[in-house]
């Protein structure tokens, strides 16, 4: 059965990989993004303006999309990371990046919920972050924000259960995309964090997009409200190597 499906933050990284994984699985995907979608991978795919920070935005980009149809799957990709030190960090910084990426996801699902519950069975997959668990350098509101929507999952998926609604988070580690490319400048910075994790490699968007399509499926039936670690053994290195 074809499935319509909506991915924000579709148009590169994560989100993009995981767009064209359902896509070629033949569902009908529409992306929503502030930019549009990188050339190269998206054809085929529908793409909708939307800026996810803007509760206008988001409702005028859901009705062009799918109008009243049912959705399966609700993807929540978009977000945002600035570096900076905490003690000088602005204020529009912190506020921004919440914006994004925990109140943009919840806006999201409240303007899907009238769609998603007519699917009878739908799922939303909350793309959070290993910085909802581990603080991270010069991250500013960024972990917060991740450990927020964490919680919100555990919300949804307790409210609309009865809705038939599953929803779960993806925590992903380090994955080279738009959002991280300038830190893998330098082989050795490519080199030392490799090293941060046991399989010796950094991620790649479809390392991630592979197990959003797990939870979004029917092999995830009756998993809801819980997240789901990718980070090729990152967050369990923390006393690895330290000479015993
Ligand atoms: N790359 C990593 O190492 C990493 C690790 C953990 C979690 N994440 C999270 O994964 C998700 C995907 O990020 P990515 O790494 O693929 O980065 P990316 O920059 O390639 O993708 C993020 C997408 O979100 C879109 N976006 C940003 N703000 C938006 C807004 N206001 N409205 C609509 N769209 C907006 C961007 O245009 C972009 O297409 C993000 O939520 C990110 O926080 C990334």
């Amino acid at each position: 059965m074809s499935r319509l499906i909506i991915v924000t933050g579709g148009a590169s990284g994560m989100g993009l990989a995981t767009a064209r994984r359902f896509h070629a699985a033949g569902d009908e995907v529409h992306i929503l993004d502030r930019n549009s979608p990188q050339a190269d991978g998206a054809a085929g795919i529908a793409y909708h303006t939307c800026n996810v920070a803007d509760e206008a935005s988001i409702a005028a980009a859901v009705k062009a999309a799918i109008g009243d149809r049912p959705l399966h799957v609700l993807v929540n990709g978009a977000g945002i990371l600035r570096y900076a030190p905490s003690e000088s960090a602005t204020l529009e910084d912190w506020h921004a990046i919440l914006q994004v990426n925990l109140t943009g996801a919840y806006m999201m699902c409240r303007a899907a919920l009238p769609n998603l519950k007519a699917a009878k069975g739908a799922a939303i997959v909350n793309i959070a972050s290993i910085a909802a668990f581990l603080a991270q350098t010069r991250g500013v509101s960024y972990g917060p924000s991740k450990a927020g929507l964490v919680s919100l999952t555990q919300q949804l998926a307790v409210e609309w259960g009865e809705y038939g609604i599953r929803v779960n988070a993806i925590c992903p580690g380090m994955v080279r995309t738009g959002m991280t490319n300038a830190l893998y400048d330098k082989p050795e910075s490519i080199a030392v964090r490799n090293r941060k994790t046991a399989l010796n490699r950094v991620g790649q968007p479809d390392d991630i997009a592979k197990v959003v399509e797990f939870l979004a499926g029917d092999g995830a039936s009756y998993i809801t409200g819980t997240e789901i670690v990718v980070d090729g053994g990152m967050s369990v290195m923390g006393i690895h190597l330290i000479p015993s």
